[in-house]
């Protein structure tokens, strides 16, 4: 599997996927099985491929149903992967200390990427404690029957940090006072129903944080909150990401979200990723005629700052992930073929390769590339 173009893969990449794909079967009904119908499968991820630099914010957008999710959970190893690679470059200590368990080096790339798409059981459970999720719903997401504290103490438990129960109470409350819940002691032996939604929130980022993560997926952390109180939580993660040298997965579905946090951006289509570089340049001069609709459609929040709207229509509905259209997978639904009758027969039988348009920003259409 070559490396593509666009990924400059060093010891500065904290994580990159590569040609990822995560696909589920669809459940066969008998008539399907006697007929020997081949199998189907929903093909969530499609052959995905970026990389994050330590200390990057990269958003993953797209609408609904196009694989943000999954590619965060098979980052977070909870999926069993169809094919590809998920480097993640840990720390020294963790290292160090597989070294001690006897890795098997061959799960290791050359920059000391850890392939977390094939790592063993064994070892998933010591990269949790540097790779952590922000879920999207502060409801769902907390033991309703556990108090703040014992939600917080519980991955310090099963991951064995601190002795004794004073030592992790130190760590409850210096992880109360990053998010801000303070004085902590008031917080502590609430539960969660207690809490406004904000503070709940605020709970689910403590918990990813108690265990001194490096990486963050973050999935929707906000879009279930009160617009007033999202930007207190976005001002937060800025905040958290400085002070304790983070770096953040963001999937989102809001281009004006990940237009303030993100320096780079992927836009999502149907599995794939159709655009991607740093966050002004395709904010600013979106190229795939899917980017240009979904800024057609984002409310500029600052006026003085307005983003040019466009007037790009999109034609028809997503696709299902079951029945992807060959070549372009965008081809049934895009108008810039009203203008160029000339890629009628290459969009809907080719699929386009990514191309640097400029530095730093790249697209995967044949209004671009070399045929
Ligand atoms: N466990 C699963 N089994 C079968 N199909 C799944 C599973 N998880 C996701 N899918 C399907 O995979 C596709 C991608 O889903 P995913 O949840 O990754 O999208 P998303 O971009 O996160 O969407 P949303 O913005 O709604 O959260 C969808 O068609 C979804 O129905
Ligand atoms: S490759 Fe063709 S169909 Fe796909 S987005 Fe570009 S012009 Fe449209
Ligand atoms: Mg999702």
């Amino acid at each position: 599997m070559s490396t593509p173009g666009f990924m400059n893969i060093d010891s500065n990449t904290i994580l990159f996927v590569k040609d990822l794909r995560v696909w589920f079967p669809v459940r066969r009904g008998i008539t399907d099985v006697l007929a020997r119908r081949p199998p189907l499968y929903v093909r969530a991820v499609d052959s995905v491929s970026f990389e994050v630099k330590q200390g990057d914010v990269f958003a993953l957008v797209g609408e609904s149903g196009c694989g943000k999710t999954t590619t965060g959970k098979s980052v977070l190893m909870l999926y069993e992967v169809t094919g590809g690679q998920i480097g993640y470059k840990p720390s020294q200590d963790l290292v160090d200390s597989f070294t001690k368990l006897g890795y098997k080096p061959e799960y290791i790339t050359e920059y000391g990427h850890i392939d977390l798409s094939k790592v063993p059981r064994k070892y998933q459970r010591p990269l949790r404690k540097e790779i952590q999720m922000i879920w999207q719903d502060p409801y769902g997401s907390l033991n309703p029957r556990l108090t703040i504290f014992e939600i917080l103490e519980e991955p310090l438990i099963i991951h064995k940090f601190g002795f004794t129960r004073s030592d992790r109470y130190d760590m409850i409350h210096r992880a109360l006072e990053l998010v801000k819940l303070t004085p902590p002691e008031d917080f502590m032996n609430r539960y969660p129903h207690m809490l406004s939604g904000g503070q709940r929130q605020r709970v689910v980022i403590a918990r990813a944080l108690i265990l001194n993560p490096r990486f963050i997926v973050a999935d929707e952390p906000v879009s279930m909150l009160d617009v007033s109180i999202r930007a207190e939580i976005i001002e937060l993660l800025l905040e958290l990401k400085q002070k304790l040298n983070l770096t953040y997965l963001f999937i989102t579905h809001d281009l004006a979200i990940a237009r303030y946090i993100a320096n780079k951006i992927a836009i999502m289509y149907l599995g794939k990723i159709v655009e991607m570089g740093d966050t002004e340049k395709v904010i600013r001069n979106p190229l795939h005629p899917y980017t240009r609709a979904l800024i057609s459609a984002v409310p500029e929040p600052d006026p003085s700052n307005r983003l040019k709207v466009r007037e790009v229509p999109i034609k028809g509905e997503v696709p299902s992930a079951v029945n992807i259209p060959p070549g372009c997978r965008f081809h049934p639904r895009c108008v810039a073929l009203d203008e160029h009758r000339e890629l009628r027969g290459v969009c809907d039988k080719q699929e386009p390769p990514m191309v640097e348009v400029e530095p730093g920003h790249y697209v995967a259409c044949w209004l671009y590339a070399k045929r």
